[in-house]
């Protein structure tokens, strides 16, 4: 059979471990605790477990296709109108879409290097040619490298915004000169599956560039900050026109119903988003400080996370946390065999952590 001569190269995500597979990977059999996956340590919202329960009577019936009632809760939250929305199964979904919607094969679409994965999957998928500049040396998106990587095939960059793996941040100025140099034709899509757990209020976010009128995607995730990652829920906001164009090429029901409802019932459960952003600033504060006090780089994150080099001793203390059921995700897919990607937890759980690591370091 002749496949399509360019997914030849293709090569799967590399998922984080869940706990199952490494309870039977490992044998492990006492507790297993995710620091792998930036998935939302409090689980999910009582409220929308609620719901799930009730809405589990109906699954017969289809959901609603237009999403109307989502759009509308979130088009108040941000100050903009529903048809400036394409909710997506997952924001990996909406990414999908970009590439649906506007790359030929042959086009060129622009990533930082370590930047999240499924941009450059998604284009090896769609026949697009990736350029990949580096991270600054302050593990930033280095804004001048993407510029001088531009050319007249370049179609989209992918921005995500804090940075994964290293939770980086760009600042306002970084952010005028890439805009100010970008072609008016470009897309932006400005990623920000972490946005919640952006600090500091002198960092801009998309929306503003979004009502500026500038050419941007602005993707948004229930998946972090709200703990709904295995129900598969992210959105984008746009300028109407591309907003339309990909709610028009998604499949008719492309969130189930108890995606759609649980979102409703997520944006409105203040208490669980406030308490989830407390418990994620809080606990990267203290990992940042106790293992940086144990003489490790620890990067500055505004994410749910943090990269931390553990240098020569990186694989004999994800080895030992690993047996002993603490799951870190290694960087090395990433370019970075020394560093180690940890998601903040509970404050128990992180107290757990710099205990073990104290404990493998002797
Ligand atoms: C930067 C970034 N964007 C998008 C996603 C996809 O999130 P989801 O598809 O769960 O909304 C992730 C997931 O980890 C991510 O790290």
């Amino acid at each position: 059979m002749d496949f399509k001569p360019y997914l030849k190269k293709l090569t799967p995500y590399p998922p984080g471990k869940t706990v199952d597979e490494i309870k039977r990977e490992l044998g492990i059999e006492g507790p297993v605790y995710k620091f792998n996956s930036n998935e939302n340590p409090l689980g999910p919202s009582r409220k929308v477990v609620k719901v799930i329960k009730e809405l589990a009577k109906t699954v017969n019936l289809y959901p609603e296709a237009s999403y109307i009632e989502l759009k509308r809760a979130l088009a108040k939250k941000w100050g903009l109108s529903p048809e400036n929305f394409i909710l997506g199964n997952g924001s990996n979904e909406v990414i999908e879409l970009v590439f649906k919607a506007l790359i030929n094969p042959g086009d060129e679409v622009l990533v930082s290097q370590p930047s999240f994965l499924m941009y450059e999957k998604f284009a090896q998928i769609y026949g697009a040619k990736v350029k990949v500049v580096p991270l600054d040396n302050k593990l930033k998106h280095d804004i001048p490298g993407l510029l001088r990587n531009l050319s007249n095939k370049t179609k989209v960059v992918f921005l995500d915004h804090p940075n994964n793996p290293t939770g980086s941040v760009l600042d306002r100025k970084d952010w005028g000169i890439f805009f100010k140099n970008l072609p008016e034709n470009i897309l932006v899509v400005i990623d920000e599956a972490y946005g919640e757990f952006i600090e500091d209020p002198e960092i801009p976010l998309g929306i503003e560039f979004l009502k500026n009128g500038f050419n941007v995607l602005v993707l948004r995730t229930f998946s972090k900050a709200y703990g709904l990652a295995g129900l598969r829920l992210g959105y984008g906001m746009a300028e109407k026109s591309l907003a339309q164009l990909l709610d028009s090429l998604r499949q008719p029901f492309n969130l189930n119903l108890f995606a759609y409802k649980a979102g409703l019932i997520a944006l409105e459960d203040q208490a669980y988003l406030k308490k989830s952003l407390k418990i994620v600033k809080e606990g990267r504060r203290y990992l940042t400080q106790e293992l940086s006090s144990l003489g490790f780089k620890v990067y500055p994150s505004q994410a749910n996370f943090i990269m931390v080099d553990f240098g020569s001793v990186c694989e004999h203390l994800y080895q030992g946390l690993l047996r002993r059921g603490l799951l870190l995700r290694p960087l090395k897919p990433y370019g970075f065999p020394n560093s180690l990607r940890i998601t903040i937890g509970l404050p128990e759980q992180n107290q757990l952590l710099v205990k073990n690591i104290k404990e493998l370091l002797g």
